[in-house]
């Protein structure tokens, strides 16, 4: 059952305190990776919702929405693109700069790697503040592509990322505290 799934991976995911910095609650999901019934359960739930939404892209977060993007891309008939931080893609890029809560970040594409009029489905493994979907988001629209939802194993609901992505629907597995 779903429920019994859900409480499988949030069992899974370790949080760190004080890490990287003192307050930050780190939610671990390495942890998660070394279950492999959490892990397979944390995919087929995404399988599960996409698999007949007519999807042609998953867009995959750099770093750790290029764990949970590829298999779910695998499953459902999808390419996968990652969206990858500055400088780190040898082809033309197109970027999309987005602030942090100290200064800038900028995430990257490669020029081609999706056609305007596809469906897209962007993973990654958190959300907080929101402000890295909507740069991902942003950089999509910008050539034409569709997104259909955000993906995400974890939310920080008191971040209030979810607000900042307005009308962007958004999927999440477990809430952190
Ligand atoms: C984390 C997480 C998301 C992002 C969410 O990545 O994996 O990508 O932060 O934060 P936001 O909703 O406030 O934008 P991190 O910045 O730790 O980078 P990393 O994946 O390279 O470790």
């Amino acid at each position: 059952c779903q429920d019994a799934r859900i409480a499988r991976i949030a069992a899974a995911i370790r949080v760190i305190p004080n890490f990287p910095k003192p307050g930050i609650m780190f939610q671990d999901i390495t942890t998660l990776l070394l279950d492999t019934r959490a892990f397979r359960d944390t995919i087929d739930l995404f399988v599960e919702r996409y698999k007949d939404r007519d999807i042609s892209v998953v867009a995959g977060i750099e770093a750790r929405g290029f764990i949970f993007g590829p298999p779910v891309a695998l499953a459902i008939g999808a390419k996968f693109v990652p969206l990858r931080k500055p400088n780190k893609l040898p082809g033309e890029v197109i970027s999309e700069e987005y602030s942090l809560e100290y200064g800038k970040d900028k995430m990257e594409m490669h020029v081609g790697a999706v056609q305007a009029g596809e469906r897209a489905l962007v993973i990654d493994d958190l959300i907080a503040t929101g402000g890295t979907l909507c740069a991902a988001i942003s950089l999509l629209e910008r050539v034409g592509v569709h997104v259909v939802e955000c993906a995400c194993v974890i939310e920080l609901p008191e971040l209030k990322g979810r607000e900042r992505l307005e009308d962007k629907p958004l999927f999440v597995l477990v809430d952190a505290a």
